[in-house]
């Protein structure tokens, strides 16, 4: 069946309509005429498989990536650099508008670095005699040699493990550097016989769990300040774009300079560490152990005094904060819960900075927020190259 693409939906697929009812194309562009195959009609929608292309749209760029035909990670490999930035953004305004009522123009230009090579993490699973990432739209894993959106350092070692002679014993193996690449961190799990060609390789390995090198974490820099990153604790992956991140919620904090501040799913306790020079007091709370463990030894390299930290569900302790100036959340993709909502509302800090790795439910809890809290600015951030996923930065007013 040949179609033409009207449209991106937001998961970077094409939309095209068939009979009146919706159809979704992977790597099919808007504007390109393409002909499919239906692989699944239901009730409300079908899915497309392009065959052949008859029309290819200008903004198509050559995919570099081996497996692009296969892996799940990047969905707009085939899109140009400026196409995709263009496209997030206008995602972003779309999203937050239907769904959260927020007006376009409050939605600035989109932040992006570099389209490779700039993940400081990977993960690879290990699942019949196979180590490497799962296939689109299965737990399928198909055998991965190189990631272009990794970090240098992480494909030398990759190729290294996959050298190895017991791979197919390998359950997980998980690669992370430090934003300067120059201490690696490797995490496996499953029957590891030797691992002596990692010795020179690897700053700190760790096998099921147990730390056998190194220290079991690595040292990463953001802008001027320095973290220690464990394997089980959260990170930001891109290594260029963070800071930039990062640098615009200090210009908030820095502007408005509040006594007291909430850093809510605090991970390593990052941004709070990030803006403590410009607050009096600064709590961070993040259910992860890990994550909390290396917050306090963050907080001391960091010499940052007027920083705490609790290891608890924010569910959990936020009805007992009072008198908080600034509220940063930084939640899962889940976006926040309705009881977290509900005390932010009742805390009533004069600013909450958003910062949010999926804009639909973002846009869902601006709508919640938005009877108390204006949104002053919402800054996209591309920090996922190639993917469809998109970050947000999000300044928050106290209605009066
Ligand atoms: C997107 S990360 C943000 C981390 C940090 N702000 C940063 O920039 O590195 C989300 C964090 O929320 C934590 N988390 C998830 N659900 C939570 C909950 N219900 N209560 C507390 N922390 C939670 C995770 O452990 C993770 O560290």
């Amino acid at each position: 069946m040949k179609v033409e693409i009207e449209k991106l939906d937001h998961f970077g697929r094409g939309i095209t309509y068939i009979d009146g009812k919706i159809c979704f194309v992977e790597k099919a562009l808007p504007g390109e005429i393409v002909k499919i195959k239906i692989v699944k009609d239901s009730k409300k929608y079908m899915l497309g498989k392009v065959i052949d292309y008859y029309k290819l749209s200008d903004d198509r760029v050559e995919e570099k990536c081996i497996y692009s035909d296969i892996c799940g990670g990047c969905n707009l490999s085939h899109l140009s650099f400026d196409s995709e930035n263009e496209y997030k953004c206008m995602k972003v305004k779309e999203i937050l508008r239907k769904f959260g009522n927020v007006n376009e123009d409050k939605v600035l230009d989109i932040e992006s670095s570099n389209i490779y090579n700039y993940r400081n993490k990977v993960t690879l699973h290990g699942s019949n005699n196979t180590l490497g990432y799962c296939e689109s739209g299965s737990n399928s894993v198909f055998g991965t040699e190189k990631c272009l959106l990794a970090d240098e350092k992480i494909n030398e070692v990759m190729e290294v493990v996959k050298g190895m002679s017991y791979t197919e014993k390998i359950e997980e193996l998980l690669i992370r550097t430090n934003n300067e690449s120059d201490e690696v961190m490797v995490s496996l799990k499953g029957e590891i016989n030797d691992y002596e060609c990692l010795n020179n390789l690897v700053d700190t390995l760790i096998i099921n769990n147990e730390v056998l090198l190194g220290e079991g974490k690595i040292i990463s820099s953001i802008g001027s300040k320095k973290y220690y990153v464990s394997d089980k604790s959260f990170f930001q992956v891109n290594k260029e774009l963070t800071v930039k991140l990062y640098d615009e919620v200090k210009k908030v904090v820095e502007e408005f300079k509040p006594k007291k501040v909430l850093d809510l799913y605090c991970g390593t306790g990052t941004i709070g560490i990030y803006v403590s020079e410009y607050c009096k007091e600064v709590i961070g709370v993040d259910y992860s152990k890990s994550g909390i463990n290396d917050a306090n030894l963050n907080k001391e390299l960091n010499k940052a005094k007027n920083v705490k930290f609790i290891c608890e569900r924010v569910e959990n302790v936020i009805d007992e904060f009072n008198n908080i100036d600034l509220v940063i959340v930084d939640p899962p993709r889940a976006g926040l819960d309705n009881k977290t909502m509900e005390n932010l509302k009742r805390i009533a800090a004069k600013t909450i900075i958003y910062v949010s790795c999926d804009p639909a439910t973002l846009a869902r809890d601006l709508k919640v927020l938005s009877s108390d809290y204006e949104v002053v600015y919402v800054k996209p951030f591309n920090m996922f190259p190639r993917t469809y996923h998109v970050e947000n930065f999000v300044y928050l007013r106290k209605i009066n």
